[in-house]
């Protein structure tokens, strides 16, 4: 089986081939593509050299299975290229999440929307990743009325970029600025563009990923977005309106129930969610779990996650195990 994953040299194709390794998935070629200025670098993979190729020589290598995270442009240039060769293409990019028949995919939550005829799959954001981890089974017995998100997001989730402004910021060098303001020191009210509505690009994806995701248009949401100087995971502080009562007891339950949560809640001993400790994790944390006695039914959560692992890499991998495992490859 060949496996190709496009971005390679970027924060989530390396995480993506990490995972591949840690995870042991089975490939006969691993195949690296990039832009062209990054054609014939080289890359050490389970200590051998692998030369970085163009679109053109992955499209040509044929790969059974294209784990692609090149921006959505290139998404939308190349995947489906990719997929009528017979390709099962896995993209991070924003540009197919939408798409009705396209499945948007957290293994856990929903992998019964993958077939074996649809070639293209789409990895949730990640910001959304980890919000509807721990949402789904909250949905699924007490049903969500109305969500109201706030995050707290990292700077590699803006790739390369973001994470080099940081960097050069906190030792005081000159950097090509990626955001509109200094991120060290600093919040940013920002993520992604902003729309005639007032709210930004990221603040969307949301909103219209988690209601594809959880197949329930009528949950309400609104989502604020904020960029902080950390680099180990982004935070959310969730919300939660449901139609039926329940007990915290209950929700621990269903969050401990639920593979790829982990609960750490015990905050008279400090101990909650912080990305510096979910770095290059794979699991969804969450804690601050309490009632909103502001409204009925009422819920409040602190949800973190490493967003290149879960958010991106992880998720993405698991999904390629799922089409392995369910022999749609190889
Ligand atoms: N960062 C996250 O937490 C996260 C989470 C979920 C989804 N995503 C999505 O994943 C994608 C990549 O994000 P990232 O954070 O890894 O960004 P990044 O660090 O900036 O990496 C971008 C990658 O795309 C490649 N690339 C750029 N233009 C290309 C082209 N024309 N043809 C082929 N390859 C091209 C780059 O290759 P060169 O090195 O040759 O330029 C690099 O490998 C984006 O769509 C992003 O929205 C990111």
């Amino acid at each position: 089986m060949k496996i190709a994953v496009v971005g390679a040299t970027g924060m989530v194709g390396r995480k993506m081939i990490a995972v591949l390794e840690e995870r042991k998935v089975a490939y006969e070629h691993l195949i690296l593509a990039a832009s062209e200025r990054s054609a014939g670098k080289l890359m050490s993979v389970g200590n051998l050299p692998y030369p970085v190729v163009t679109m053109d020589q992955a499209l040509l290598a044929q790969p059974d299975i294209a784990l692609f995270s090149a921006g959505a442009e290139t998404s939308r240039n190349w995947a489906r290229k990719f997929a009528r060769q017979g390709c099962y293409v896995i993209d991070n990019s924003s540009a197919w999440r939408l798409f009705k028949d396209i499945p948007l995919v957290v293994p856990e939550v929903n992998s019964h929307v993958i077939s074996r005829e649809q070639r293209l799959i789409a990895n949730p954001n990640c910001s959304t990743i980890q919000m509807v981890l721990a949402l789904a089974p909250l949905h699924h017995h007490f049903r969500i009325k109305r969500v109201v998100v706030s995050t707290y997001q990292s700077v590699t989730g803006s790739g390369m970029k973001g994470k080099n402004q940081l960097d050069a910021e906190i030792s005081n060098l000159p950097v090509e600025k990626f955001y509109p303001h200094p991120i060290d020191l600093n919040v940013i009210p920002q993520g992604g563009s902003f729309q005639d509505d007032g709210y930004t690009t990221e603040e969307q994806k949301l909103v219209d990923e988690t209601r594809k995701i959880l197949g329930d248009e009528s949950i309400q949401i609104t989502a604020t977005v904020v960029r902080v100087p950390v680099y180990g995971g982004h935070s959310e502080s969730v919300n939660i309106e449901f139609y039926q009562p329940f007990e915290i007891g209950e929700i621990i339950r269903l969050l401990t129930e639920m593979p790829g949560i982990v609960i750490q809640d015990d905050p008279k001993q400090s101990i909650y969610p912080m990305p510096l400790y979910a770095e290059n994790k794979d699991a969804v944390f969450v804690g601050r779990i309490r009632k909103d006695f502001s409204v009925p039914n009422g819920l409040n959560l602190w949800i973190v996650s490493d967003n290149l692992r879960k958010g991106a890499a992880t998720n993405a991998v698991q999904i390629a195990e799922f089409l392995i495992s369910h022999h749609f490859v190889g």
